[in-house]
């Protein structure tokens, strides 16, 4: 949810490496010694100390990545969740196939070509996760589940979630379906069976407890646990004269996950859908499935944000261990009874989303889930320096967990925040300058998402560019925001239709629906104020309210269709990143070395000496830089958060003391040279290739990113 941005921060880290060099995470070292143990840690020859130049031979390189349509198998010892690029739909506004103004399954279907279709054409995504697509009376848009083994019709049937199965397999795209266990529906059976008497055999299935009552004799809940989407976390019922607890809205009562049969229920639902074939899941929640046993009373804090529920710390409303930390165990063991590396990847919420530890304890080794998503990116401001504690943080705290490490991931949008092109360009569409700062800005992001070492997760639209773009009042369909509005305009923002085409009067592509098109609320600005809406519930809307959310304001300039023929748009550079990655084992599969910055802060391990530290081995302000290395071959990834133009030197020690030559692969920038894709079979000498670098610095364009191999002399010398 798009909450405050936590105020406070740490500034301390140690060495910044990870990967397959263990060598490297030494804390004790100076930097230049760090440096230059991670990179012996690589190479068992001897290293070459000649920096004669003319020594390249440019025939002799490893092969030249460029865009290939080969597709790589799976790396050795890499599982496929590793390596894949996962692509997250919002089911409702992906693609209608029957004209409702609502998304569904067989749009998905028919959209598939453009997510995979084997080709550089299409985008090159491995694995779709879905939304929740299950039957809901949609209070919160499917996370109300009523019935966990059907499709809810909106969106299809069993038999068309069958064929988007095969149809996906057949393009090697995985299917991650999204499990939301901590809570139902009020409209499941089981909850309906739960509150009809205090005697069912399912009453223990949810959260009951008994009323407390004050001093005046008034009830009162049992305690002073909250709703995360406002209120209090109890709701009383008349009927059996019992409170039940809600995480999120009334509408969603929370499971009992101390009863074994709601355990044995939901393993069994999840095994229903693993036998169908799909590939994993994406745990909603789940670290709040267990509570306090003893239903404490949260710590409150009266300092902090405006709403309630911030002002609580959550310690005993989730995150109970070791209850947590054993059922994500059994249900390791219940994917790993399958076949096909079946995978999790659990939405871990945390009040501090900087506080990455605890995310990272949740992944792991063998037993614990196999990726988390870290949402500290979405509260990062657009500054190398910030990106670089953080990521080295995540990283880090993943490469701790015992006994082998955890898996990162990386994901700068989803259904519930901000889309983070408007986070890191604030207040675009005024001005055409801010626009191309915005377009240059989200290239950079998605060449980091796309670079660093763990499983990039992106969001639909965000490879054209959707912008958030709040819904007025009166088209407002998302709980929060009928709640909070105009405190919080709710999360609809970010939910709005796929924009396939520039045509208003074609629904954009996403539906041929007729109605309540995006261009009208271009005249409506500011009527919005003048509505008294009812907060109706989202299942009473009127029905001439299609499509189910706006079109973009923005439909004619950010779309498929336009940015399909554009070489230079976002959508292309999406696809060249992610078809570049495809077919680049480095970056895929290698460790990962961040550089220092000039402008870090390095507290010592030892509580207060000062390192040592080699600036000249540093990078310079503003800009963030990396490296990849797997079996001897080397990236740098150099990404310049700044406006300006920035030198970058071309490190000649630590690191890459035995670098020989850097040469640009990829770049933002349409006008920066990069090697031909044909480059493999070419002897022209490194004179006469613009690619490859010449001297010690390459200068780098504001808000430019580039990927850079990195030749070494050993290879040179062979
Ligand atoms: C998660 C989902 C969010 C939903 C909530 C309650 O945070 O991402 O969309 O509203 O859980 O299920
Ligand atoms: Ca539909």
């Amino acid at each position: 949810m798009r909450f405050p941005l936590p105020s406070w921060m740490t500034a301390s880290y140690l060495s910044l490496s990870s990967g397959s060099s263990k060598s490297s995470t030494d804390t004790g070292s100076s930097i230049a010694e760090d440096l230059k143990m991670s990179s012996k840690a690589h190479i068992s020859e001897p290293v070459v100390t000649s920096t004669d130049e003319s020594a390249i031979e440019i025939e002799k390189v490893e092969t030249v990545p460029g865009i290939s349509t080969e597709k790589n198998g799976i790396s050795d010892g890499m599982k496929w969740w590793q390596e894949a690029v996962v692509y997250q739909i919002y089911p409702r506004s992906f693609q209608d196939s029957n004209g409702d103004g609502v998304g569904d399954l067989n749009g998905i279907i028919d959209r598939l070509d453009y997510l995979n279709d084997g080709t550089p054409n299409s985008l090159g995504v491995d694995a779709i996760w879905l939304s929740p697509i299950y039957p809901s009376p949609m209070f919160d848009f499917g996370y109300d589940i009523s019935d966990y083994t059907d499709i809810d019709p909106v969106f299809g049937n069993l038999q068309d979630f069958r064929r988007l199965l095969d149809e996906a397999h057949r393009r090697n795209i995985k299917i991650i379906m999204d499990l939301v266990i901590n809570h139902t529906s009020h409209l499941h059976p089981w909850f309906k069976e739960s509150r009809s008497s205090k005697d069912n055999p399912k009453r223990d299935w949810y959260i009951w407890k008994d009323p407390r009552y004050d001093l005046r004799g008034h009830r009162q809940p049992p305690n002073n646990w909250l709703g995360m989407f406002g209120g209090k976390g109890w709701k009383w019922d008349e009927h059996t004269q019992q409170y039940y607890f809600h995480s999120f809205l009334a509408e969603q009562p929370d499971l009992n996950w101390r009863n074994p049969e709601v355990k044995e229920a939901v393993f069994q639902m999840v095994k229903g859908w693993l036998d169908m074939g799909v590939d994993g899941f994406r745990l909603d929640v789940i670290n709040y499935i267990f509570k306090d046993d003893q239903w404490r009373n949260n710590p409150v804090q009266y300092f902090k944000p405006a709403r309630p529920y911030d002002r609580q710390r959550h310690v005993y409303d989730r995150d109970r261990q070791p209850d947590l930390s054993g059922m994500l165990s059994d249900l390791r063991k219940l994917l790993e009874s399958y076949d096909g590396d079946r995978m999790s990847v659990g939405e871990i919420q945390v009040e501090d989303h900087t506080k990455v530890k605890h995310v990272a304890s949740c992944v792991g080794g063998k037993d614990q889930l196999h990726m988390a998503f870290n949402f500290a990116y979405f509260f990062t401001a657009w500054d190398a320096k910030v990106f670089r504690k953080r990521i080295h943080e995540w990283d880090s705290a993943c490469q701790k967990q015992e006994p082998m490490g955890g898996w990162p991931t990386y994901t700068l949008s989803n259904h519930d925040y901000e889309r983070h092109i408007s986070r890191y360009t604030p207040l675009v569409g005024g001005s055409s300058s801010k626009e191309a700062v915005a377009q240059a800005r989200a290239k950079l992001a998605a060449l980091m998402l796309l670079t660093l070492r763990g499983t990039p997760f992106l969001y639909y639209g965000e490879e054209i560019g959707m912008r958030e773009e709040p819904v007025p009042r009166r088209h407002l369909k998302d709980p929060v925001g009928l709640r909070f509005w105009p405190f919080h305009p709710g999360r609809d923002g970010c939910r709005r239709p796929m924009a396939w085409n520039g045509e208003y009067s074609q629904g954009g592509g996403f539906t041929s629906a007729k109605g309540r098109h995006g261009h009208e609320l271009e005249d409506d600005a500011g009527k919005e104020m003048e509505e008294d809406q009812e907060k109706a519930p989202p299942m009473e809307q009127p029905q001439e309210e299609k499509p189910w959310l706006p079109l973009s304001q923005n439909l004619k300039t950010v779309n498929v269709a336009s940015q399909t023929d554009d070489p230079s748009s976002l959508l292309n550079f999406y696809k060249k990143c992610i078809w570049f990655r495809r077919q680049d084992e480095i970056l895929r599969c290698g460790s990962q070395h961040i550089m220092m910055g000039q402008e870090d802060d390095v507290e010592s391990p030892d509580g207060g000496k000062k390192r040592q530290r080699n600036k000249a081995n540093e990078t310079p302000k503003g800009v963030m830089a990396f490296v990849r290395e797997y079996k001897s071959g080397k990236r740098l990834v150099l990404l310049n958060f700044s406006g300006k133009q920035v030198t970058v030197p071309l490190f000649q020690q630590g690191y890459f003391a035995d670098a020989a030559g850097f040469q640009v692969l990829l770049s933002t920038q349409e006008d920066r040279p990069v090697a031909a894709t044909e480059s493999k079979e070419r002897s022209s000498s490194s004179d006469s290739d613009p690619s490859i670098l010449q001297g010690s610095s390459v200068t780098v364009n504001g808000n430019e990113g580039i990927v850079l191999r990195v030749w070494s002399k050993r290879r040179f010398n062979e």
